[in-house]
């Protein structure tokens, strides 16, 4: 058995040794400049295995009986200043971290943002290309106009002579300087001309585009809207051709099974005209016995003018109207897209709000 070895001046436990441990410890504390260097100091002079103060404790033990009160009474003092100094300096550490962070890691909200919004195509854009399609699958071409057309175009080549009731339905703008002759078409049907004398016969084309009248916005009525045109010149076309085309359009735009009719009217570029009904794709013409809010219970929806080309217009581009007939039939876009999608106000077409284009859908 070992004699317990007396508290030899110059051992570990002796007051100066834990002083002397104690202001190291300080010392190495205050000089940790960050998080990563304190956990080093910690290591090293406060807890882990080879730190001053955790080897003294192990001599400890080895004190005679009568020192150890003592020295454990030291010690605990000399570990507890190095632990309180160890947790400012902690605190002090981290909130110089966190503040640090905070700054460089800032995020300015109001920036803008480089991503993208999917964002949708317009219901009126993918109604206008599925109508289109439709006719091109039919083997017709798309043609196009000006917006700003000329009145020969827009009214005196479609057999609206210039006194022409007609005109006054039209509430067309004119284009300044006046005299000039040009106005913002008031419909597609101008192409129809522009197709007759720029294409080789036989003539089959479709033509959407923009319109314009002097029309007061309100629920259903913009000065801008579009409009769908289809024109067919070739020998020996009839009105079965015509009502046959209609059948495959109106499918295409309002569904299958549908019933059209053709009902009596005048415009004066096709002679006979007539307007086209559908039958209504909500209640199939059953609103005699239930009310119907898409036909307003009249059991069709119209769709659109259509007629025979006069043989005026014919004769306007050229053509040998002995030879050879066509018909023609325009719609109206938004109009047919309310009725299809049930949509209440015709400015949500142009307000560009993306909420209104989505459902929708995105595609083409
Ligand atoms: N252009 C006419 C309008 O805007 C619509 C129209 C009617 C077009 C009969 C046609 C047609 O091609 O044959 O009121």
């Amino acid at each position: 058995m070992t004699d317990p070895q007396p508290a030899a001046a110059g051992g570990p436990l002796d007051p100066a040794s834990l002083e002397a441990a104690v202001a190291e410890a300080l010392a190495a504390l205050a000089a940790a400049a960050d998080l990563t260097d304190l956990a080093a100091v910690r290591a090293a002079h406060v807890d882990g295995r080879s730190a001053a103060l955790v080897l003294a404790r192990q001599k400890l033990g080895s004190l005679p009986r009568e020192d150890r009160a003592d020295a454990g009474r030291r010690l605990n003092d000399a570990l507890g200043a190095v632990r309180d100094a160890h947790a400012t300096r902690l605190a002090e550490l981290t909130a110089e971290r966190d503040a640090r962070v905070l700054v460089e890691e800032r995020v300015d909200v109001t920036m803008p943002t480089r991503r993208r919004h999917a964002g949708a195509r317009h219901p009126l854009a993918v109604l206008s290309e599925r109508l289109v399609d439709t006719f091109v699958a039919m083997g017709y071409e798309v043609a196009e106009g000006p917006e700003v057309e000329h009145d020969w175009f827009n009214f005196e080549a479609l057999n609206f002579y210039p006194d022409h009731p007609a005109r006054s339905e039209h509430d067309t703008l004119f284009v300044e300087p006046a005299g000039t002759g040009r106005v913002l078409r008031t419909h597609t049907s101008p192409v129809q001309v522009r197709a007759l004398l720029s294409r080789p016969l036989p003539v089959y084309v479709v033509a959407p585009g923009r319109t314009y009248r002097n029309d007061t916005v309100d629920a259903t009525h913009s000065p801008v809207f579009g409009q769908l045109e289809c024109l067919a010149v070739d020998e020996g076309i009839t009105m079965a051709d015509l009502r046959g085309t209609l059948e495959v359009f109106a499918a295409e735009l309002f569904g299958t099974g549908l019933t059209t009719r053709l009902r009596p009217s005048y415009f004066p570029f096709t002679e006979p005209s007539a307007e086209l009904d559908v039958q209504c794709f909500n209640c199939r013409g059953e609103s005699a016995r239930q009310p119907c809010r898409v036909c307003s219970d009249e059991g069709w929806i119209e769709a659109g003018g259509c007629g025979m080309v006069d043989p005026n217009v014919l004769r306007a581009a050229g053509i040998d109207a002995t030879r050879y007939s066509g018909f023609a039939f325009g719609m109206g876009l938004e109009r047919a897209a309310m009725m299809r999608h049930g949509v209440r106000e015709i400015r949500d077409f142009v307000d560009g709000d993306v909420r209104f284009s989505l459902p929708f859908g995105i595609e083409g």
